[in-house]
């Protein structure tokens, strides 16, 4: 029979963050908020935590760092929540690195891009995600770590 693993000693979640996110909190607040990049990974880790999960959180402005990042997952990891930012629109590269994955991925977007600019509205990533969290603020990262964990167990 099968060993079975608890949550508490499961892979690690990766949240990856993409390009500009880094400046979150001083970016076009208007459009992202004021919480932090910092404040976001705080809050994903102690949601993680309470249940009995936990997350290894990246950030990078560099696509081929995202694509090793994403690599490191399939093995070391249970699931990725990327916000890839404007990577989204443009990147064939994470789409093919995230094609390779065995484990859900959950792509992130604090803005509703729909309501926003037209070259906004096309996803490289939507098609090897799961799901998508879209509009619904810096909260997106902590419904996409609840939704990994509702599959995990
Ligand atoms: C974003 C939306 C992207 O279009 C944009 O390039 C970003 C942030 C979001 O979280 O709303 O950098 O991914």
């Amino acid at each position: 029979m099968a060993k079975q693993t608890s949550r508490s000693n499961a892979k690690p979640i990766y949240v990856l963050n993409g390009p500009n996110l880094n400046l979150l909190g001083q970016r076009e607040p208007h459009i992202y908020g004021t919480t932090t990049l910092a404040d976001i990974e705080a809050m994903v880790a102690k949601h993680a935590k309470a249940r009995s999960a936990s997350v290894t959180c990246r950030q990078s402005n560099h696509e081929g760092e995202l694509v090793d990042w994403i690599h490191e997952a399939r093995t070391k990891g249970s699931g990725v929540i990327l916000n890839a930012g404007a990577y989204t629109h443009t990147s064939i590269a994470l789409h093919d690195a995230l094609a390779t994955l065995d484990i859900p991925v959950i792509e992130v977007h604090i803005s509703n891009v729909y309501k926003r600019e037209s070259f906004r509205h096309h996803s490289y990533i939507s098609p090897v995600a799961k799901g998508v969290i879209c509009g619904l603020g810096v909260q997106g990262y902590t419904l996409a770590l609840d939704a990994i964990l509702a599959d995990i167990v």
